[in-house]
């Protein structure tokens, strides 16, 4: 046994030793040269300093985790600021000794300090997370389906695809049309310029990049709206370019024509036999636009971000729901006794008024009962509400449930297509 553990701010001097360590926990080698020069540049243009800290048992780094600055969008063109906790590993000899808890404890109680209101993750594993208040917000899917079978319903597009062979050709019109369509998509996160580095980046990593295809849409005044990430992969036995599969990394559009016009793109390049569409909603709107709908097959559907909200006024604040309603939730935290700034305990009343909405403590009884990682699940309607209701992580009156669907659920579902 070594001395107890402490968190530290991570600084020069143990940048190296943590990296390592937190590497190692996945897998990893340590980076050298060039790779590990550029690692550390872009990520100290992309992360919070305040929030990089490493687990250390007396001067020994065993463990570590950052977290990337964030803007989430939480409604149309309403966003909050997420700290996007990344990286969180414990040397393998060390586990099961409470670093990940301290770690992850320190995040959440400096992160809100910070004035972040919530805190995002991708999780390893989906048994890790619950206890300390995340939920699984947003779910992704991987469909595919022959291409010959995935023909698009006749439709009316009078704009223009244009075909980038080096996805960084093209950088600039993909980070203009992922800011717009994150501004006004429930679920996705801000993208800045270091992640387009990545993404249209010659390396394949976790985050994205590698060689790949840009298909770039424009509406008719000639203004992207819309892109299609991908690449081609040999598919089956075949020795000669027979049997390609086309390998779509990200598709998203600013409307449903511009959606439409990529895949039926992607779909309809030459010698391309099959599709693989990574990173796509689990229930695609393109999907009605088939002429055979049942060839999309979901293949995998995961979820994609986990939320922990901090700041319950504040991100609730954030929300426009459509109608108004009103309902006394009555919240249990699984960070009470452990950090108490962030207990959010007890009885909330949720008010919807005029597309906004407010939230305050009350002594009223309540309608609804949850705990914080449930309220994470249901906050911007990833899972239904009555879905929790139905598996007994929520509970409360038909009524109240459809009171509290009001306030949270938005017309469609939240979707985030960003690895971090
Ligand atoms: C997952 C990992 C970070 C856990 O670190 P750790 O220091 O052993 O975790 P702790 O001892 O602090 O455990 C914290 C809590 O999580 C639980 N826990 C730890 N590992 C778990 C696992 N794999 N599955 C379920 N629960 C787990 C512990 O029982 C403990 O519960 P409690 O505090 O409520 O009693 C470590 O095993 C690791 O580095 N794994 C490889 C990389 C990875 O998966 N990182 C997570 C990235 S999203």
């Amino acid at each position: 046994m070594g001395t107890e553990l402490t968190v530290q701010v991570v600084t020069d001097a143990t940048r190296d030793a943590v990296h390592r360590v937190v590497s190692g926990s996945f897998g990893g080698q340590p980076l050298s040269g060039e790779k590990k020069e550029r690692s550390r540049s872009l990520a100290r243009r992309m992360d919070e300093p305040e929030l990089e800290f490493g687990v250390f048992d007396g001067d020994r780094a065993v463990g570590g985790g950052r977290a990337v600055d964030l803007q989430f969008t939480v409604a149309p063109d309403s966003t909050v600021r997420a700290a996007g906790l990344a990286g969180v590993g414990v040397d393998a000899t060390m586990t099961g000794r409470g670093a990940m808890r301290r770690l992850l404890e320190r995040h959440l109680e400096r992160a809100h300090e910070l004035g972040y209101a919530c805190s995002l993750l991708t999780a390893s594993e989906t048994s890790l997370y619950g206890r300390f208040g995340y939920g699984p917000a947003t779910w992704s899917a991987i469909h595919e389906g022959p291409t010959d079978r995935l023909r698009v319903k006749p439709f009316d597009d009078p704009g223009r695809i244009e075909l980038h062979q080096v996805a960084a050709d093209a950088v600039e019109e993909l980070e203009l049309v992922h800011d717009r369509w994150a501004a006004r998509t429930p679920g996705a996160t801000s993208r800045s310029a270091p992640w387009w580095e990545i993404i249209a980046g010659p390396e394949e990593t976790w985050i994205g990049g590698g060689p790949q295809f840009a298909a770039v849409h424009h509406d008719a005044d000639g203004t992207p709206d819309g892109y299609a990430l991908y690449t081609w992969e040999a598919a089956g036995d075949d020795d000669g370019p027979v049997d390609q599969r086309v390998v779509v990394n990200e598709l998203i559009g600013l409307d449903l024509t511009a959606e439409l016009a990529l895949f039926r793109f992607v779909t309809t390049v030459p010698m391309v036999r099959s599709l693989r569409w990574r990173m796509a909603p689990v229930d695609p709107r393109i999907r009605w636009w088939l002429e055979q709908q049942r060839q999309l097959r979901l293949v995998t559907r995961t979820d994609r971000l986990w939320l922990r909200i901090l700041d319950l006024p504040g991100f609730v604040g954030a929300l426009r729901p459509g109608d108004d309603a009103e309902v006394v939730v009555q919240l249990d935290d699984p960070l009470a006794g452990h950090v108490p700034t962030l207990d959010l305990s007890g009885n909330w009343r949720f008010r919807a008024a005029d597309g906004a909405v407010t939230v305050e403590r009350t002594d009223a009884e309540a309608g609804i009962r949850t705990d914080v990682s449930g309220l994470g699940a249901v906050i911007l309607g990833g899972t239904p509400v009555g879905r929790m209701r139905a598996a007994r992580r929520l509970h409360g009156g038909a009524r109240d449930v459809r009171r509290f669907e009001t306030i949270v659920e938005p017309a469609t579902a939240p979707f985030s297509q960003t690895r971090f």
